[in-house]
């Protein structure tokens, strides 16, 4: 990403970011000398120091990015979900507040089609699907949703809030599958796949997810919902698959050698079915598609984490161990 272009050289970017065990330096190393970008460490569950930030910078645009999202995480400590999600969104809320009617401003809330809870073998979420989250991670999305959408009808708050679908590509934190298997699969480590690996996700690129937010932002309409997929609903042993395949070829290895690593291991509880997304209204009131298809996506994906083995080396600290120990060891082999 580069700041200096015209789309975004006439804007001054503030990224606040607390840094949590899944933050990275290196992730932002491409903006951080740009003159328009300023970074604040920043916790939005720390209501007095985010208030000040956003007091002294008065953001035209709000977008909320920030969020505890690992499912797993959320089973085994729900509390930090609670703390940052629902919290710190209200915290984040109730900073903007005061600029309401003073200023040109929007608060953008990214969320997650998680809060749909789970589809059947059939079916799609559409914007007007009932709320019914199944881990600690959904259910305070959608708590931080309402919130959202309740500071817009009391409030008059500006907003626009998106949902989408799983998200994969470079520089994501190899606790969710995508990453997970691929730094396995490189490295001959086991591949545990919860349950059969019949649960099906639909997978987003992350720069499709970037430039559907950007579009809703553009042409969105104010206090709307727009859901966002990227049309590759895959069952998730299909997906381990695949990326042996991908590893195996891109190193030059044999796929046996990778396919044999798969081991399926006790399922996740409360694991939800099935994700997947109807895209049609953001396709016909923003005019935006994803590019990417799960094909090129993936291969994109592995070569990155292949020619990145600095960045790899930088999140694998103490944490990201103690993190595997906790949440696999207790997972015996289903077989
Ligand atoms: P994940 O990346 O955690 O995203 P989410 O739970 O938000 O969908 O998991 C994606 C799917 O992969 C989900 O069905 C759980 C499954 N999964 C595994 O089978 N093994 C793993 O080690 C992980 C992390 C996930």
């Amino acid at each position: 990403m580069n700041l200096s272009v015209p789309r975004f050289s006439q804007h001054q970017f503030l990224n606040l970011d607390v840094l949590t065990y899944a933050a990275n330096p290196l992730s932002v190393a491409g903006v951080a000398g740009s003159s328009n970008y300023r970074f604040a460490r920043v916790d939005i569950a720390d209501k007095s120091a985010l208030t000040a930030c956003v007091e002294e910078f008065k953001p035209e645009l709000v977008v909320h990015f920030a969020a505890e999202s690992h499912v797993d995480r959320s089973i085994v400590g729900p509390g930090a979900f609670v703390r940052t999600n629902i919290e710190g969104t209200f915290n984040l809320l109730d900073a903007c507040r005061p600029l309401i009617g003073k200023q040109e401003l929007l608060f953008h809330h990214v969320s997650t089609d998680e809060v749909y809870g789970s589809l059947g073998e059939t079916g799609l979420f559409t914007e007007t699907t009932a709320y019914d989250p199944s881990s600690p991670y959904s259910a305070s999305k959608a708590a931080s949703d309402h919130l959202v959408r309740a500071y817009h009808r009391t409030y008059g708050l500006p907003v626009k809030l998106t949902n989408c679908s799983n998200n994969y590509g470079p520089l994501q934190f190899p606790e969710k599958l995508i990453p997970l298997m691929i730094l396995n699969a490189i490295e001959g480590k086991p591949l545990p796949v919860y349950g059969q690996g019949t649960n099906i996700r639909d997978w987003l690129f992350v720069e499709d997810h970037c430039e559907a937010i950007w579009a809703v932002i553009e042409r969105g309409r104010l206090g709307e919902t727009y859901n966002i997929g990227g049309n590759n609903e895959l069952r998730n042993l299909d997906v381990v698959q695949r990326i042996c395949q991908i590893v195996a070829e891109e190193t030059g290895t044999q796929l046996q050698s990778k396919l044999d690593l798969i081991q399926f291991v006790k399922d996740r509880p409360g694991h939800d079915l099935r994700y997947a997304i109807d895209a049609t209204k953001i396709r016909n009131e923003c005019g935006w598609e994803p590019r990417e298809t799960f094909e090129s996506g993936f291969r994109k994906t592995v070569k990155w984490y292949l020619a990145n083995a600095e960045w790899i080396a930088s999140i694998k600290t103490g944490a990201y161990r103690e993190w595997l120990e906790a949440n696999y060891d207790g997972r015996t082999d289903n077989n």
